[in-house]
């Protein structure tokens, strides 16, 4: 198994010199703040990076872990732990459509390392991995609160359930179909 490479900050070459957010990612920013403890501003650090990362295509760049910190006023390294601990943030560019398998036991015991092998085998790419068109990135992760559909597959923002091969097969030419 490779390496999960989204979970590695990216190269200086692909940061960008600067983020902030859109005017309307700041009124949801200062809603999800507000509705948080005044005295605990790491409290809503969670919700507030994955704002950035849906701003930025899906990763987040070193310039939005400094521009959270200064919005909550937080050290930078109370955002950059939460960014490198949980596999829902990552850190390098994906795909258009980021394919994250769920192998934990439920999901394994339903067949999940056979749908992650589809998975590479179809698209050529490995766990970690972007395919060369940019089109689809592969991740593998922890359990995603669907187990009682397991298999789960989610894609971008949405849950695909209950799969197998051959459904899964379907699903991954739909996309590659731009369907
Ligand atoms: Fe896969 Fe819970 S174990 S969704």
């Amino acid at each position: 198994m490779s390496e999960n490479n989204f979970r590695k900050i990216a190269p200086e070459s692909l940061q960008p010199d600067e983020f902030k957010f859109s005017k309307s990612n700041i009124e949801k920013a200062n809603s999800i703040r507000s509705s948080y403890p005044s005295n605990y501003p790491e409290s809503s650090i969670m919700p507030i990076l994955m704002i950035a990362q849906n701003q930025n295509n899906g990763w987040i760049p070193k310039k939005a872990i400094e521009y959270v910190a200064n919005f909550l006023k937080v050290p930078e390294i109370k955002v950059l732990e939460i960014a490198t601990f949980y596999t829902m943030y990552n850190l390098s560019p994906i795909g258009e459509y980021h394919i994250e398998i769920c192998t934990t036991t439920p999901c394994m015991l339903r067949g999940s390392d056979n749908i992650l092998k589809q998975c590479e085998k179809k698209l050529g790419i490995r766990v970690g991995e972007k395919s060369k068109d940019s089109k689809f990135s592969l991740n593998r992760v922890e359990c995603l609160g669907a187990c009682v559909n397991a298999p789960v597959v989610k894609i971008n923002e949405n849950y695909y359930e209950d799969l197998n091969d051959v459904s899964f097969n379907v699903l991954i030419d739909k996309f590659k179909l731009g369907k």
